[in-house]
């Protein structure tokens, strides 16, 4: 089945507002940990990917999803939705305002479309494949800073602490090398700050694909380059290690620096 990308684009935007409604209604919130007491799962996060669960699977009949909440994993179909109900779940409880609901559609190996929304800052930032990325209807690009200008993105591993010194000292080289370093609490949103020309540089050690699917593309057709280990080619099925670059040479740096601190 052939899709109109552009006109689902805006369907896709229609329901990613209308659930950033549901998202900042805080009157009866409630927050809870799964897992670990870092991993924080909100009423809201359930509302939100509920409602996406409905929404975006009556856009493309016929079509999976794969959700960070309740395990939903339906994903053997030719398209698949690929949903972050809140990207920055941390921040989002403590109200930080850098949180995003993200959103991908998935066909075959590839990610066709791509939708981070914030609603803190009114921030939508989207793609379709092969017609580059905007920021609220406005074209973006990544930066053209070189690696010492570069501002890295990162994090320590925050749901599998076992891996922080590996991180720790992947940081410290890239951080001796280039500009400064930032974390801003959402993978999507740190790979939309890096697609409109804001940071350059991101490592992180283990992230799912619903934190990164729909940011993929907005870098990608941004101009930017994000793989995993070691130049691998991503698919967007498991957890992986993310290492992303405003440009090809800059991405080889860092790859290098993670590459030699990390086995496969
Ligand atoms: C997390 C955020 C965080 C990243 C973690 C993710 P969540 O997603 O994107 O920035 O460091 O790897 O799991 O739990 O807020 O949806
Ligand atoms: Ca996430
Ligand atoms: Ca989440």
């Amino acid at each position: 089945m052939e899709l109109d990308l552009n006109l689902l684009l805006t369907r896709v935007h229609a329901s990613v507002r209308e659930a950033s409604r549901l998202m900042m209604d805080r009157e009866h919130l409630l927050i809870k940990s799964k897992g670990s007491v870092t991993n924080l799962c909100t009423s809201a996060d359930l509302a939100v990917q509920d409602f996406l669960y409905r929404e975006l699977r009556a856009l493309v009949p016929g079509s999976g999803f794969l959700g960070e909440e309740n395990d939903l994993l339906d994903t053997q179909h030719e398209y698949v939705w690929i949903v972050d109900p809140i990207d920055g779940t941390a921040n989002f409880a403590r109200e930080l305002p850098e949180c995003c609901i993200s959103v991908a559609l998935k066909g075959g190996d590839e990610i066709l479309l791509g939708v981070v929304y914030n609603p803190y800052h009114d921030q939508l930032f989207d793609a379709v494949k092969g017609g580059g990325a905007r920021l609220n209807g406005k074209p973006i690009h990544v930066s053209d800073r070189p690696f010492e200008q570069g501002m890295l993105l990162t994090a320590l591993c925050l749901y599998h602490k076992q891996y922080a010194e590996t991180c720790s000292a992947i940081i410290l080289e890239a951080y001796k090398q280039c500009n400064d370093v930032r974390r801003f609490g959402s993978c999507a949103i740190e790979l939309c700050y890096m697609a409109c020309g804001l940071c350059e540089l991101f490592f992180e050690y283990r992230v799912q694909p619903w934190d990164y699917a729909g940011a993929y593309l907005i870098l990608t057709e941004a101009g930017g380059v994000l793989t995993g280990r070691d130049g691998a080619a991503l698919h967007f099925d498991g957890p992986t290690l993310l290492v992303g670059a405003n440009n090809a040479g800059n991405h080889r740096i860092l790859s290098d620096i993670v590459t030699r601190h990390t086995q496969e």
